[in-house]
């Protein structure tokens, strides 16, 4: 039995159904233009526009198409652009050095942005993978992913980004304690008001595989990341995860992947309130492109929907690749 509506004479849930005013005035949430941050693939170049191939739609774009890119999500209302380097295999090295160089492509296209379109916040990754020549997201030695050192790496990193005039800083490497390094450096050199998104629950999803050929990291890559991520059977763990990194220091946490995790959105939102976000990761965007290209979904109307979903369950917004398309939809 309902327990919002009367039982007498039957619960006529199809009156409230029956015309798009009455359903506009009781739907239970909005998805607007405010819940959008738009993940782009930064290269090296100019004028360069090369597309992602499992990722039809998307494309690589070097600095200044870049800039053009976030002026353009600016005047459609998009808050936020996150930024992903693909690296030349050149810069790729065992100590990861190009990760803190403060003219790295995204330290280069962070200040470039932030001069151009101002009112958009920028976003970045902090992982070492894009500069490590075994794709992982952490040192390795002996075959094994090194926490502390790793962390130390990250800090660097942070610092050149938040030098360079990043808003956001979104660590996505899954080492045990960089919330509170970053955190701790930040204050120390003055970026009080820099924010940390944490990709704090985050699982070993094998969703991430467009992405991988996206920046470049799916031949480098050996071996998996199950050493660093959370197992997907494991909600309590990821639970977790987003306490401790609260705790350290977080101001916004991330699920990440998206539409197969909503459960966890809803644990995170419900248990710390806290400014919660989800990742529709490239698997994901890939499948609904794949599908749409086929005729076999409305590719359009099920991108409306996955994102809506978001939105009920709890997150507070979203990173996606149909970001601008979105965009475009909600302002009419
Ligand atoms: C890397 C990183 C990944 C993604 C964001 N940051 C991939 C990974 O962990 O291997 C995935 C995003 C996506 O699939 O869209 N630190």
């Amino acid at each position: 039995m309902s327990v919002t509506q009367a039982p007498f004479p039957l619960a006529r849930h199809r009156r409230t159904r029956a015309s798009a005013a009455l359903r506009n005035l009781t739907r239970e949430v909005e998805l607007s233009v405010n819940d959008l941050i738009w993940p782009v693939f930064l290269r090296d170049g100019e004028g360069v526009c090369e597309p992602v191939a499992s990722m039809p739609g998307v494309n690589r774009l070097s600095l200044d198409l870049v800039v053009k890119a976030a002026q353009e999500a600016e005047a459609l209302g998009i808050p936020a652009i996150c930024l992903f380097p693909y690296t030349d295999p050149l810069l790729k090295t065992e100590d990861c050095a190009e990760a803190w160089n403060p003219k790295n492509l995204t330290n280069r296209a962070i200040a470039a942005i932030k001069k151009t379109a101002p009112n958009i916040a920028v976003m970045t990754d902090i992982a070492l993978d894009p500069y490590n020549i075994n794709g992982h997201d952490g040192y390795v030695r002996d075959g094994q992913i090194i926490n502390d050192e790793t962390i130390e790496a990250l800090v660097k990193m942070a610092l050149a980004q938040a030098e360079a005039g990043a808003d956001i800083l979104g660590p996505s490497d899954m080492m045990d304690g960089r919330i509170r390094a970053i955190r701790s450096a930040l204050e120390g050199a003055n970026h009080r008001n820099v924010t940390i998104m944490s990709y704090a629950a985050k699982f070993a999803s094998s969703y991430y595989g467009p992405f991988r050929d996206a920046v470049g990291a799916s031949g480098a890559l050996k071996g998996d990341k199950k050493t660093y991520q959370i197992d997907p059977a494991n909600r309590n763990e990821a639970l977790a995860c987003v306490e401790r990194d609260l705790m350290e220091g977080a101001d916004m946490v991330m699920v990440k992947p998206g539409q197969p995790y909503l459960d966890i959105a809803r644990a995170v939102k419900d248990r710390f309130g806290a400014p919660t976000y989800a990742y529709q990761v490239s698997g994901e965007y890939a499948m609904i492109e794949a599908a749409a290209a086929n005729g076999w979904i409305d590719g359009e109307k099920v991108m409306l929907e996955s994102l809506m979903c978001f939105r009920r369950a709890g997150c507070d917004g979203v990173l996606t690749y149909f970001a601008p398309r979105v965009a475009a939809i909600l302002q009419g």
